[in-house]
């Protein structure tokens, strides 16, 4: 497992734009839709109440480009402005090559290089840690490291248990050197494969270490995802608070994967963090995997809970089974 803390060059955050769907689907409308569910099962479950989905023609790199877009309304054009690498993190790429990345590249015309980056639901605190490593180290000097997924394509329409969980969205970052005392103050990356087969999908005839063919949809056993993710989210925090020199309490928002309602509570009783310092949208957006914690952290900072010095905890588990968590102390850049 990585855990790394001791950072000479200050780098992190400093622009992040974010991009959902417009169809709105509810949990009536998943039962409309042929779903033996109820929105009471739903909610009380979950603490979903409803998600987006892309249009048919609507994939993850223009979900992707929807989020730079944002970070462009927000920022102005010169945020793009000498981003040398493009990575994508996502479960649902366009296609298996050429990358997502690529498209989006392409598509703003950067001079940068541009890959791909598959760990599940962390793949975007990966994402920031790589961008973290090229930007520190002087190989990069701006990353747009965008997390995207189009998870309702992937369904599996006879998993009711699974299906009513996932959610469409991107959000795109800036990572660069910020000013000194700002930015990632601690990584921890972790994965566990021995759990590979509680959480899955086919890629070609891939198969399981046991020999079993995957599922060409999402396939997963929640029970066992759920245990995980409750031991994972609390231990990661705890470890990145104390590789980053701090303790609990100087964390003003702790910013957790969007999947469940009950994983994020039952977590934060563990923390024994009050509600107000935990940041939750997954009501309205369902688990957008690789986005969710993106799409929170918009929102907390758009609504005034996050300012510039905050310092955040963001945590997520997923696939794989992977674990991430970061202590980064927010700025945001004017371009
Ligand atoms: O980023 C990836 C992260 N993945 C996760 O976060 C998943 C973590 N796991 C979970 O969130 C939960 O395990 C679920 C929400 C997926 C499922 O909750 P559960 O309490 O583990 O439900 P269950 O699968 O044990 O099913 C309980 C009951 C069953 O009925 P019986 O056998 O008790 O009569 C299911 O058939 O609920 C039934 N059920 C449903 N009923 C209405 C399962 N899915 C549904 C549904 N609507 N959609």
């Amino acid at each position: 497992m990585c855990m790394n803390s001791n950072f000479s060059t200050f780098v992190g955050l400093t622009a992040l734009g974010a991009y959902v769907p417009s169809e709105i689907v509810t949990n009536d409308d998943l039962a409309k839709r042929g779903v033996d569910t109820s929105d009471e099962w739903i909610q009380s479950r979950t603490g979903i109440k409803e998600r987006r989905f892309a249009r048919a023609d609507e994939f993850t790199s223009d979900l992707a480009i929807g989020a730079v877009n944002d970070l462009i309304k927000r920022y102005g054009e010169n945020v793009l402005a000498g981003v040398d690498m493009v990575i994508v993190a996502t479960s649902t790429p366009d296609a298996l090559f050429p990358q997502t990345a690529a498209l989006v590249q392409n598509h703003f015309k950067l001079e940068a290089g541009a890959f791909d980056l598959l760990a599940a639901c962390p793949g975007w605190l990966y994402a920031l840690s790589a961008a973290a490593a090229y930007t520190r180290s002087g190989i990069c000097k701006k990353v747009l490291a965008i997390g995207g997924e189009a998870l309702t394509k992937i369904l599996d329409w006879s998993d009711r248990t699974t299906l009513v969980l996932f959610g469409d969205g991107a959000c795109a970052g800036i990572v660069e050197v910020v000013p000194d005392g700002y930015g990632f103050k601690s990584f921890v990356l972790g994965t566990d494969g021995e759990g590979a087969k509680h959480l899955n999908m086919r890629c070609m005839n891939s198969k399981l270490p046991d020999g079993s063919l995957l599922s060409e949809k999402i396939s997963m056993n929640g029970r066992e995802v759920f245990k995980f993710a409750v031991r994972v989210m609390h231990t990661a925090t705890k470890q990145a608070v104390e590789q980053a020199g701090m303790t609990l309490d100087q964390i003003e928002q702790f910013i957790p994967h969007q999947a469940n309602y009950r994983i994020i509570d039952a977590a934060r009783e563990y923390l024994e963090l009050p509600p107000e310092r935990v940041v939750a949208n997954v009501d309205r957006f369902g688990n957008t995997s690789a986005a969710s914690i993106g799409l929170a952290m918009r929102e907390a900072i758009d609504d005034g809970r996050i300012k510039d010095g905050s310092d955040l905890l963001l945590v997520t588990f997923g696939a794989g089974l992977t674990w991430a968590a970061s202590v980064v102390r927010w700025h945001e850049k004017t371009f």
